[in-house]
């Protein structure tokens, strides 16, 4: 795996580690459901191989190891690293675990399927970054393997925009100013953290994406049978769909 560089650093440096509390907002039904949808839309039986990327601490990677599958997590953020590592040896599950910037990753052929979820697409301020992953991720899979994006959708960012929003869990206040800039389709965010009455301020940079560009993105790296819906019952993709599931197939090789 590739040593982390300057290169590889950016706002998600010192977003991520702040933001851990939040992970608390994605209730355990809603994680299950998306763990049955993977599951069963990548085809995912006890021994084939999964790139996780980015995989966090371990929300998603952590169910699939238990069902048997053989799990390869990838992220950036230390701390959520060791916590995936500890969670794992805990429950004596075997994941292999590496630190990477998304963009860098050097997989060959390797996996049966991969997931980029949770909302982690689109960190990159220039789209040919945001299409690297995609290229790195295509690269990783085996022919025939199958890609999961879960991402957030532009229509509904563009009907629900709010140039501020708050939430509060486990004792962490968040508050986020918003600006949208529409030649570039980038969200900048400033996250106002407030624990014990401190507050300490974060960027968040995100590129947002529409169905069509996404399609047209998986397209241009190779994959082909592109679907998405709007939810885990694969309703269709429309304004009112807060997220989008794209998955995709590295095709045979004829
Ligand atoms: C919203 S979280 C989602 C994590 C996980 N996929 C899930 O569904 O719970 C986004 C993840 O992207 C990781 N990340 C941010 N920038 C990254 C980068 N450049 N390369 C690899 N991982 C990155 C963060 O550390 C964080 O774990």
């Amino acid at each position: 795996m590739v040593k982390i560089s300057k290169k590889n650093s950016g706002w998600w440096d010192d977003f991520f580690p702040a933001f851990r509390p939040f992970f608390g907002l994605i209730s355990q039904k809603q994680t299950n459901a998306q763990v049955r949808y993977i599951t069963n839309k990548l085809d995912l039986k006890p021994g084939r191989k999964f790139l996780d990327c980015p995989c966090g601490i371990g929300r998603i990677s952590l169910p699939l190891a238990k069902m048997g599958i053989k799990v390869t997590g990838v992220d950036i953020t230390q701390p959520y690293l060791d916590e995936l590592s500890k969670k794992a040896d805990r429950r004596s599950l075997k994941i292999n675990v590496a630190r990477a910037d998304m963009r860098r990753i050097n997989f060959d052929s390797e996996f049966d399927a991969g997931g980029n979820l949770g909302g982690s697409f689109g960190y990159f301020e220039k789209g040919s970054d945001n299409r690297l992953v995609l290229k790195k991720m295509y690269r990783a899979l085996r022919p025939g393997g199958k890609f999961m994006i879960q991402v957030i959708n532009r229509d509904w960012i563009m009907a629900n925009y709010q140039p501020r929003d708050w939430q509060e869990i486990a004792g962490v206040k968040s508050m986020e100013e918003r600006h949208f800039d529409y030649r570039t389709s980038i969200n900048y965010g400033k996250w106002h953290f407030i624990k014990d009455g401190k507050e300490e301020n974060f960027k968040l940079i995100v590129r947002i994406y529409s169905f069509h560009e996404l399609i047209a993105m998986f397209k241009s790296v190779g994959f082909a049978d592109i679907e998405g819906y709007g939810s885990t019952k694969e309703e269709p993709i429309s304004r009112d769909k807060q997220m989008m599931y794209i998955i995709g197939t590295k095709p045979r090789r004829k």
